[in-house]
């Protein structure tokens, strides 16, 4: 049965996320935009909400929410600000490899401490020269008497300054490419080093930092999932958190159509509101085509997962169309501002520097073009496991 009428439950989480990006994320986003702050009052307020952490399990202090749930949590939060949702989200991303792979004791404790405190935590996969290409990562795990000594670094790492913990993928066996690969859980109290801050385009309320792990010693325990198979734990990671991400670029979309509808409807042009021009129509009918398929996409590769089903190439699908058409869509609206979508004060512009990081992380657009030409030539079986 194809059925797209979400519960009762899940209306009422919308309306939930809805309100609380319009009453509390918003009315600062703008700000926090153009002083690039850590949003730590919203976090802590959307921690108390139960807005974040939706993906933890019940056992673990978490709302145990599914993927489709969490999505529609993310796309009704950015169309607040995605910058602060990527804030409020990247614990997901973090997360998922440890909700997949790792031991009970490690999820108790580190699941715990995010279900007990507004706390973060960070995902280490991208290095200065393996950002794509995953396997070249030239960071170390190294096995000494009763720990692991991890040593390298990792760049563009979303929450890096604010982490308490971090997921981290490094070699463990230089030898064999992407099968030499594991993850780790590292705290942050470990000696781990926070060396740069970035200064983004958009996006600007989310921290980005490049972390270093100077010889970090973690007992043996901390691997997650079993040893050299981390790089298959990073892919369904991203196969889960892609949808994710497909969800924050349609909230973006429905930002910007929106401002885009309101500003054509008061801008008089010959006579005439904007809107009565076919020219504005037909860009703003091609907005709401990108917002509703965006929509659909990630809706139907989050409900697969949520289904036990693997939705690597309906992941990319969705990631793809989705920040692809965020960029299309910012980009028309501000296009319909004419001149004055350029300027600063008409604010669509942020949403267009917002939605130039959708097509980057998690997978570029072009990865995702990668990815649907290798499960469209030669598809893996559709029964292949979505958990390790
Ligand atoms: N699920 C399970 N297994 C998978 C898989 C998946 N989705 N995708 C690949 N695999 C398996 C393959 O079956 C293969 O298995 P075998 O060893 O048994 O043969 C193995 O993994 C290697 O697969 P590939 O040959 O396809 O690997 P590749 O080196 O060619 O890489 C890639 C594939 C798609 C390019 C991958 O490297 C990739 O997705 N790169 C992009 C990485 C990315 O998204 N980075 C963003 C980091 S997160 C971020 O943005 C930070 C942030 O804080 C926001």
């Amino acid at each position: 049965m194809i059925d797209f009428t979400l519960t009762d439950e899940q209306l009422a989480m919308r309306e939930m996320a809805h309100d609380f990006a319009e009453k509390e994320i918003r009315p600062v986003a703008w700000d926090y935009d153009r002083d690039g702050t850590w949003p730590q009052e919203i976090i802590e307020k959307a921690w108390e909400l139960g807005l974040m952490n939706s993906h933890i399990p019940a056992e673990y202090g978490g709302p145990e929410l599914g993927t489709l749930d969490g999505a529609i949590i993310e796309e009704e939060l950015s169309w607040g600000c995605s910058g602060i949702t990527t804030s409020l989200s990247a614990n997901g991303l973090a997360c998922t490899p440890v909700i997949l792979g790792a031991n009970d004791e490690l999820k108790k404790e580190y699941l715990g401490r995010l279900s007990e405190a507004p706390l973060m935590a960070a995902f280490c996969l991208t290095e200065p020269d393996a950002g794509s290409d995953v396997s070249g990562m030239k960071t170390t795990a190294t096995r000494k008497g009763d720990k692991w000594v991890i040593s390298g670094s990792k760049c563009f790492i979303t929450n890096g300054e604010y982490a308490n913990w971090y997921t981290v993928f490094a070699k463990t066996d230089k030898e064999a490419g992407h099968r030499g690969i594991s993850c780790f859980i590292v705290p942050r109290d470990a000696g781990v080093i926070v060396d740069k801050h970035e200064d983004k385009m958009g996006q600007r309320a989310s921290n980005t930092a490049t972390i270093t792990f100077p010889d970090v010693e973690v007992p043996l325990n901390h691997l997650v999932g079993e040893e050299n198979h981390g790089f298959k734990l990073s892919m369904m990671t991203l196969d889960h958190t892609r949808p994710g991400v497909a969800a924050m670029a349609t909230g973006v979309s429905r930002a910007a159509m929106e401002m885009a509808i309101d500003y054509s409807k008061e801008r008089v042009q010959f006579g005439v509101p904007i809107a009565m021009h076919q020219a504005i129509q037909f860009m703003l009918a091609d907005m709401a085509t990108k917002v509703h398929l965006s929509r659909l996409s990630y809706y139907n590769a989050a409900t697969l997962l949520d289904q036990g089903r693997r939705n690597t190439i309906e992941s990319s699908h969705a990631k793809r169309f989705a920040a692809d058409s965020a960029m299309e869509v910012t980009t028309d609206a501000v296009q319909v501002f004419g001149g004055y979508g350029f300027i600063k004060e008409y604010k669509v512009e942020k949403l267009m520097r917002d939605a130039k990081i959708l097509q980057l992380y998690e997978g570029t657009a072009q990865i995702q073009r990668l990815v649907i030409a290798r499960e469209t030539l030669l598809p893996r079986k559709a029964d292949a496991p979505v958990t390790v």
